[in-house]
C-alpha cells in the first residue's frame, strides 16, 4: 500500500490545473449506457473512481477505452446485472440502475453498502424510480426493478436532510427514455446534475430546468451517441485554494468555474483570506491573520460535504473558536481524531465540530479514512513542523488526479512511497 510522506512548511506558490470532475464523470459514463452508439468524454480526470467504472460499464458488455483524458464508450450490447463484487466497490456505481432501466426496462444492480461517511441509503432513487413506473424489489442483496412501461410522472426527491445528487442523477437518466413527461420536484441542484443533463441533451434528451429544483425531462423513444467535456471539479479547486491559505502561499487555478464556489470563497473571505477572479483563473492568497468562521454543510448552493473536512483543517490553524456543523452525512468527521496527532484541538459535540484553532501542528503517522478528510490530513502535513505521514493514500486517487505531482509543481515537499 503507498503512503505520502510530505515534509511540512512550505508555502504553495504558482498555478495548478484542475482537473474534470469526478463527481460528474460517474454518472456521464453511466450515461453512456442509454445507447448503442459511441459516446466520447473529454477532459477525463485519470482517478480510479474512473477506471472502476470503466470496469462496471464493461462488465455489462460495453467496449470501454480511457485514455489521455478521453473515454470512449459503445455500450452495443449490454446486460441489465450490475454485479455485488463490483458495485460494492465504490458508492457512486448505484448510478448505473437508472440508464440500465431506460435502456432495458429490467436492471438487477446490488445493493452499495455501507461507507464510513455514514450510512448511505438509496430509498429516494427507488422511490423515484418507481414514481415514473418501474416495479422495485430486493432481493438477495439486489435491486430489481422491472418496467414494461417507463411512463413518466411527478417525482418527489426531497429526503431527510436535502435532496439527492445521485437520486436526481438516477431518475433523470431513467425518465429520458420514458413515454411522456417526468417533473422531478426537490431535485438536486448540483453542477454535476447539470453536467449531466447537459449531456443526455447533446445525446437527444428533452431536459429542461437542471440546475434549479423542478426538471422536466419529456421521454424520447431513443438516443444517440455524443461527445462531452466534463466540467471542472469543484471540490479539487476548493482543496487546492484551502492548501494555499493554509501554507501562507499564493495559488492560482487554472480552468476552474469560480460561479461554482461561491459558497467556498464567500467563507474563505470571511476568514480573510485574499481570492482574484479572472475568466477561469482564480488566485487564492492569504493576507494577514485569519479569523474563525463558522461553517455549516448543505446541499448546493451552501457550503459542499465534500470540503468540511479540508475547511476544518484551516480553521485548526485559525486562532480562536470555530464551529463546523455536518448536515449532510452523520459520520463525516473520521478525519477529527487523526488531525488530533497532528496537535489540532477539535471536540465533537452532536453533528458540529468545535475547533479550537491556533495550536501548532507537528507531523505524525496518520491514517486516511475517506477521500476528502485524506485531502484535509495532506493540508494538515503541508503546514504541520516535520514529516507526516498519510497511510492509505488509496482513498486520495480515487478523487484527485496525481495530487502528489500537483503539489510538487507548487513547491511542496511530497513524495509517494511504498508503506513500510
Ligand atoms: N439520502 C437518503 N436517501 C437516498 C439518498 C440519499 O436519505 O436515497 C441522504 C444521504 O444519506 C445523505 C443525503 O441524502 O444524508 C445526501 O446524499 P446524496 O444522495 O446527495 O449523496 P450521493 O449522491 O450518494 C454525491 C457525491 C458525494 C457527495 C454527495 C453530497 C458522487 C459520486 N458522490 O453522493 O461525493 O458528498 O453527493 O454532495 O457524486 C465525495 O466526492 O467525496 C463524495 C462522497
Amino acid at each position: 500500500m503507498e503512503s505520502l510522506l510530505i515534509k511540512g512548511g512550505v508555502p504553495l506558490h504558482g498555478e495548478v490545473t484542475i482537473s474534470g470532475a469526478k463527481n460528474a464523470v460517474l454518472p456521464i459514463m453511466a450515461a453512456t449506457l442509454l445507447t448503442s452508439e459511441p459516446c466520447v468524454i473529454r477532459r477525463a480526470p485519470d482517478l480510479s473512481d474512473v477506471t472502476f467504472m470503466g470496469q462496471i460499464l464493461t462488465s455489462l458488455g460495453a467496449q470501454v477505452s480511457i485514455a489521455g483524458g478521453t473515454i470512449r464508450v459503445q455500450a452495443a450490447k449490454i446486460k441489465e446485472v450490475g454485479d455485488y463484487e463490483l458495485v460494492r466497490k465504490m458508492r457512486g456505481s448505484i448510478c448505473i440502475l437508472g440508464p440500465l432501466l431506460g435502456r432495458l426496462r429490467r436492471a438487477c444492480v446490488s445493493l452499495p453498502g455501507g461507507c464510513i461517511i455514514g450510512p448511505r441509503p438509496i430509498d429516494l432513487h427507488l422511490k423515484g424510480l418507481a414514481q415514473i413506473g418501474a416495479k422495485i424489489t430486493i432481493e438477495a442483496g439486489y435491486v430489481r426493478a422491472r418496467a414494461p412501461r417507463l411512463t413518466g410522472g411527478e417525482v418527489f426527491l426531497g429526503g431527510r436532510v436535502g435532496p439527492t445528487v445521485l437520486g436526481t442523477a438516477n431518475v433523470m437518466m431513467g425518465a429520458v427514455l420514458a413515454e411522456g413527461v417526468t417533473i422531478i420536484e426537490s431535485a438536486a441542484c448540483e453542477p454535476e446534475v447539470v453536467d449531466l443533463a447537459d449531456f443526455l441533451t447533446a445525446m437527444g434528451a428533452r431536459i429542461s430546468g437542471a440546475g434549479s429544483p423542478t426538471i422536466t425531462i419529456t421521454g424520447v423513444k431513443e438516443l444517440h451517441g455524443a461527445e462531452h467535456e466534463v466540467l471542472p471539479d469543484r471540490i479539487e479547486a476548493a482543496t487546492y485554494a484551502i492548501a494555499a491559505a493554509a501554507t501562507k502561499g499564493e495559488v492560482t487555478l487554472l480552468g476552474c468555474r469560480p460561479d461554482h464556489l461561491h459558497a467556498v470563497l464567500d467563507k474563505l473571505h470571511d476568514a480573510g483570506v485574499k481570492t482574484e477572479r479572472r475568466g477561469t483563473a482564480l488566485t487564492v492568497r492569504r493576507g494577514g491573520r485569519l479569523k474563525p468562521v463558522d461553517v455549516t454543510t448543505l446541499p448546493y448552493a451552501g457550503f459542499p460535504t465534500d470540503v468540511q473536512a479540508q475547511m476544518t483543517v484551516l480553521m485548526a490553524l485559525t486562532p480562536g473558536i470555530s464551529v463546523i456543523t455536518e448536515r449532510i452525512f452523520e459520520s463525516r468527521f473520521m478525519h477529527v481524531s487523526e488531525l488530533a496527532r497532528l496537535g489540532a484541538d477539535i471536540a465533537i459535540e452532536g453533528p458540529s465540530a468545535i475547533v479550537r484553532g491556533g495550536k501548532p501542528l507537528s507531523g505524525a503517522p496518520v491514517m486516511a479514512s475517506d477521500l476528502r478528510a485524506s485531502a484535509a490530513l495532506v493540508i494538515a502535513g503541508l503546514v504541520a513542523k516535520g514529516t507526516t505521514q498519510v497511510k492509505r493514500i488509496y482513498h486520495l486517487d480515487r478523487g484527485y488526479e496525481r495530487i502528489d505531482e500537483k503539489l510538487r509543481k507548487l513547491g511542496a515537499r511530497v513524495e509517494r512511497v511504498e508503506e513500510p
